[in-house]
């Protein structure tokens, strides 16, 4: 089959950086290339060396671009493309005014299927190649996502998502509906090419306690599958969910009592964990996932990533689209940046681009499959370029380290950054 080696500056990460002088915890090749076969990679290293072990290969040339793995969002709603930048006064509103409105579309099947193709473009654009996603509450939008994922080769991980009340009627499944369809999703869906799925209870707010026994059962079922939900976002969402489950410790303890925590448990947000909380997160391995643009788009509040990590807690971080602004993870690593400067944390760009490739890779238990350029991987890629825009080049003309460009990269780029993006060894920008 054909073999290629793609040149240029390769970048990978093979642990997080503990700060700006751990270059140990990455390979950075600066005449570098990406030996790929077959969709995998089968080397990445110096560029003379790679080509005089495969002198046959096709070479693509990104010199002088930056190669890394391709950035990996653990958390999106793909039912949401139309309701980016919705103004709105803060969580619950927005939901109420426009998330749900704009949900109930997703019933009709060529609505979800024309919505699927922004989505991806979207992602892929973006350097993306790896998503989290939500969908409605409709099962015909699972389908859609799944379909169009698998037809471009995507690794991608997804749930309809059980939502039973407190919400428009046409939003809203049953605790027997929301199983039924979950499961029969599963079976379609899970496992099938680089597909997997996600249980996917919206949140304690829309699903009554008997949906949340029956995600629980579906997790017990099956224990392959992720599952994904909203945690402690927003001061009244905590107070609504406290009022809804009184019985319950606290919010996590909610999730806690029906058996959805554990390794492959995502929470979406969790801003105002109490140490209660944290304890169950850091004993049960469930991951907070950091979602910077939405959190300050709806002034939900400040994740304290530093806290987390000190209990041994590494979660993700994600766009949130379309609670979230931007569908760029170097977008979303410029407002995480300055939120952990609020809270006194500062994120070191070493960290940052780990943390949305490796790190987001190791919370979803993949890192051998996606996030690194190492031996065995998917060539799931992304080229970048710090001289995109003529201010960003202006600005790197005053560079001189990787950390500097990095930090570029992360503070000024986006989509225009991203020269191409590679799924499994194929291009698909401008393809
Ligand atoms: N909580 C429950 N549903 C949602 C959603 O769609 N977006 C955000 N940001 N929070 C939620
Ligand atoms: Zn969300």
């Amino acid at each position: 089959m054909a073999e290629t080696l793609f040149l240029g500056r390769t970048l990978s990460f093979h642990r997080r950086p503990e700060g700006a002088e751990d270059v140990g915890a990455f390979d950075y090749h600066e005449t570098g290339a990406v030996h790929v076969k077959d969709g995998r990679i089968l080397a990445t290293g110096d560029a003379a060396e790679l080509r005089r072990a495969a002198p046959k290969a096709k070479v693509v040339d990104h010199r002088p671009h930056l190669i890394c793995a391709g950035f990996i969002d653990t958390h999106l709603h793909f039912p949401q493309v139309q309701v980016l930048a919705s103004w709105g006064k803060d969580l619950l509103d927005w939901l109420n005014t426009y998330t749900f409105v704009e949900e109930q579309r997703f019933a009709d099947m060529a609505h979800c299927e024309a919505m699927a193709t922004g989505f991806y473009d979207g992602l892929l654009n973006n350097g993306t190649t790896t998503g989290v996603a939500y969908g409605s509450v409709h099962a015909s939008s699972a389908e859609a996502m799944f379909a169009e994922a698998e037809r471009r080769g995507m690794c991608m991980i997804g749930g309809k998502v059980m939502m039973d009340c407190h919400a428009p009627e046409a939003l809203c499944d049953t605790a027997q509906t929301g199983y039924d369809d979950s499961l029969a999703l599963i079976a379609r869906w899970h496992g099938k090419g680089r597909l997997a799925y996600a249980i996917t209870p919206r949140f304690a707010l829309t699903s009554s306690p008997a949906q949340l026994e029956a995600a629980g059962a579906l997790c017990a079922a099956h224990p392959e599958c992720y599952m994904q939900t909203h945690v402690s976002e927003n001061v009244d969402e905590i107070a609504r969910a406290k009022a809804l489950y009184p019985d319950a410790p606290d919010y996590v303890g909610i999730y806690e009592r029906y058996g959805l925590l554990g390794e492959r448990a995502l929470l979406g947000h969790a801003i105002h964990l109490e140490p209660r909380e944290i304890e169950v997160l850091a004993e049960t391995g469930a991951k907070p996932v950091f979602c910077p643009t939405s959190n300050l788009f709806l002034g939900s509040g400040l994740y304290d990533d530093a806290g987390l990590r000190a209990r041994g807690i590494h979660g993700g971080i994600a766009t949130d689209i379309g609670g979230g602004t931007s569908y760029s993870m170097l977008q979303t690593l410029n407002e995480g940046y300055k939120v952990l400067q609020l809270r006194g944390q500062q994120m070191h760009p070493y960290q940052a681009f780990d943390w949305i490739t490796r790190g987001n890779a190791e919370a979803l238990g993949l890192a051998r499959e996606i996030g690194t350029l190492e031996a065995g991987s998917a060539a799931d890629m992304v080229v970048l370029d710090a001289r995109a825009t003529p201010e960003m080049a202006l600005r790197a003309d005053r560079i001189g380290t990787l950390a500097e460009e990095l930090f570029l990269l992360m503070i000024m780029g986006d989509d225009r950054a991203v020269v191409q993006t590679y799924v499994a060894g194929a291009g698909q920008k401008g393809a």
